[in-house]
């Protein structure tokens, strides 16, 4: 006699939700006199990211709820915002790892415009007033401007910059003046005062040794701690503070 077993099926195990409770800083010009804390509590799993989270809240909770976000890949660098204390992507960070009691607030230092979004104009000016872009007087001609591995790995670490926010929002310098340049704009001249191809580094140099440039920093490396793309912020400060006072770029 034979006899014919049935297959067991083993179905995949399926992740239990979790609540996840969140303590969200509100702020509506239109309505309130000053920023006041909303309580939510939402199902999510381990896996989902604050920024997960934050949408079941729009979505399904109060639709007022406002912040930016784009990629959700941490890449556009737009959902910055301060978990449980600290500088962080709300796209980049899951509920396995930030945990389940969450107080979620906009970076500090910049004008909030309404709940989790910040005025980011002041953080983009002081970005443009280092000129971060490729300067050269040299005529472009027909071939690449060529330059060696060692060269192009000189300032590789500041090209990663996402423009978050993220360390300029952290640095309490900042916060006590915003006048400050502030870490993600050095971050930005380094970028182009080490590149071997770039012409104008002695301009950026003198921009920087000015009252608002790099000498307001404190070394405190909040910067450093708060950058997602783990770039090396307050040794970009540091470089750049050596090249003002040996000239040496
Ligand atoms: S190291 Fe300098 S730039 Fe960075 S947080 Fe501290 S004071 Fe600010
Ligand atoms: S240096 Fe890091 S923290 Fe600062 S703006 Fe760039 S990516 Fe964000
Ligand atoms: S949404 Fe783009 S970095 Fe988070």
């Amino acid at each position: 006699m034979t006899t014919t077993m049935n297959p067991v099926s083993v179905s995949p195990a399926v992740p239990a939700e979790v609540s996840v409770h969140l303590r969200v800083k509100r702020y509506n010009p239109e309505a309130d006199t000053r920023p006041h804390w909303q309580d939510f509590t939402v199902q999510a799993l381990p896996s989902d990211t604050v920024l997960n989270v934050l949408h079941k809240v729009k979505w399904t909770q109060d639709g007022t709820l406002s912040f930016r976000r784009s990629c959700a890949h941490g890449v556009c660098g737009s959902d910055a915002m301060v978990i449980n204390g600290e500088n962080k992507l709300g796209c980049i960070n899951l509920i396995s790892t930030v945990g389940t009691d969450l107080t979620i607030e906009p970076i500090r230092g910049l004008p909030v415009i309404k709940d989790l979004i910040v005025d980011m104009e002041p953080f983009f000016a002081q970005y443009r007033s280092v000129l971060p872009y490729l300067i050269t007087d040299d005529d472009p001609g027909y071939k690449e401007r060529l330059q060696s591995q060692e060269e192009r790995e000189r300032f590789d670490d500041t090209t990663k910059c996402i423009l978050c926010a993220c360390c300029t929002t952290s640095c309490p310098v900042y916060w006590a003046n915003g006048s400050y340049v502030g870490p993600a704009a050095i971050v930005n001249a380094h970028r182009f005062i080490f590149d071997s191809r770039d012409q104008a580094a002695s301009e950026r140099l003198d921009i920087l040794n000015q009252k608002s440039g790099v000498w307001r920093c404190r070394t405190s490396f909040n910067c450093t701690e708060a950058c997602p793309r783990g770039i090396s912020v307050t040794k970009a400060v540091e470089e750049v503070k050596r090249a003002i006072l040996y000239d040496r770029v």
